[in-house]
Parts: structure tokens; sequence; C-alpha cells
């Protein structure tokens, strides 16, 4: 059974349900992974976990060393990859709480390593459809199984505005992310999907939001506690 690697975001640091089999560091030659990875066992498939800001949440979105993260799940077998994103909401319909199978990007990011191609090595991967369709699609199967006995709404689609951060957007920024008709803010996946697909990794996203960002004339602007009490339920 190929080997499934999960990609926790804010919030989520460690795998409720995940049976450790053993903790394991790993060394690479893009510097180190943002900690220790963790081999273990979920519902009977074997996952490698690793918490994309750090245990204790020490690395912001520009200082995650997405290379040694993706290569770290490479050395480690992982053939499919599901990165887990707290996101902002840019439609209305996408209600704080509900989860979004993101599948396109706009790369807003300035300051990141996103290819492993350099120094002599060129490559250009395809990234016209970003994140693996069957991967997506197994991830829509088991949304529909827990997210209806959860009564959670999920969105089988979405475009993901990758922006820099750590700050979150301005009001005229978060306007023009809706006028572009993208579905929800984030600051990190895009560097690990193309990554990812550098590396031969299947790649996808589960994406939850928990703010409507700074566009919405009835919601708060968001803030870290908005996202955190959202992320908490
Ligand atoms: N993560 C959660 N909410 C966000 C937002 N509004 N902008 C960027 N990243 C986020």
């Amino acid at each position: 059974m190929p080997r499934v690697g999960l990609i926790g975001g804010s919030g989520l640091y460690n795998m409720t349900g995940l049976e450790v089999i053993k903790k394991v560091k790993i060394s690479t030659p893009f510097g180190d992974p943002s900690g220790e990875f963790i081999i273990g066992r979920l519902e009977g498939v074997e996952c490698v976990f690793l918490p994309r800001h750090g245990y204790g949440h020490v690395h912001n979105p520009t200082e995650v060393n997405y290379r040694a993260n993706i290569y770290g799940m490479k050395v480690l077998g992982v053939e499919f990859l599901i990165g887990v994103s707290a996101v902002g909401s840019l439609k209305d319909d996408i209600v704080p709480g509900e989860v979004v199978l993101v599948d396109q990007f706009i790369d807003r990011t300035h300051h990141r390593q996103h290819t492993f191609f350099e120094n002599g090595c060129v490559g250009h991967v395809s990234m016209a459809h970003p994140v693996c369709e069957k991967l997506r699609e197994y991830l829509y199967e088991s949304c529909e199984e827990a997210c209806s006995s959860a009564k959670v709404k999920f969105h089988a689609h979405g475009t993901y505005v990758n922006m820099e951060g750590p700050a979150f957007s301005t009001i005229a920024e978060s306007c023009l992310y809706c006028s572009w008709d993208a579905d929800v803010i984030g600051m990190t996946c895009l560097a690990e999907a193309r990554l990812a697909r550098e590396a031969e990794i299947s790649y996808a996203v589960l994406a939850m939001a928990t703010d409507y960002d700074s566009w919405h004339p009835n919601h708060d602007n968001v803030s870290v506690d908005a996202v955190v009490a959202v992320l908490k339920v």
C-alpha cells in the first residue's frame, strides 16, 4: 500500500488517532525540515505526518523550508501527500468552518524557494493542473462520508490565492482577489504543490475556511484570534 503523507497547517500539530511507530529526523541538501517526521498508522494506513510550521508553530509561512519538507516526504517513500491548510474565504457561500478541496492557485508570493531545479539543473514541470485529480477525488469521497456525518459542508473545487504573509491582506487586496473570482486565500500550499510535482509526489489540499479575510462588509476583518477560534471548534 502506498504511503500517505500529511502536512499539518495552523492548529494541526499532531494527528488524532495516529498510532505512532517512530519519529525520524531527516537532514536534506536543502537544510532542515520543519521538525521530526512522525511515521505511524491511521486506520490501518501507513502515514507520515509533519506540522508545516514546526512543533509549537515556530516557522512563519515565508520561513517554512518547503524544499526540505517535500524532500523528506520523498525520502520516506510518500506517494500521496495531503496539505492541510486554514484559509480565508473570498466567497459569501464559503462559510467559516467549511472545507474546500482546492484545485487551482494564484501566486502572490515573492520570497519563496519553490523549485528543486537550480545550479545547472533546469526543469519545467506542468502546473496547469496543480493538484493530483485522483487524490482530490479520494478526498472528495472521504469528505462525502466524514463531512455528512459531522454536518459540515464541503466544496469540491476552489482557487487558492497564495499570499506571502505573514501580515494579512489589506481591504483593497482582499477585494481585488474577490474580483478575480478566487475562492480562498492562504499563505503556504502553492510551494508544496510545485515541489511535490517536481518530486513526482501526488499532492492535494484539504483547506478549512476560518474567516472572511478583509473584504466582507458584515464580518470582522481577519485576525489570528478569529482563525484560532474556528480551528478549535
Ligand atoms: N489563513 C487563514 N485565514 C487566512 C487569511 N484570511 N489570509 C491568509 N491566510 C489565512
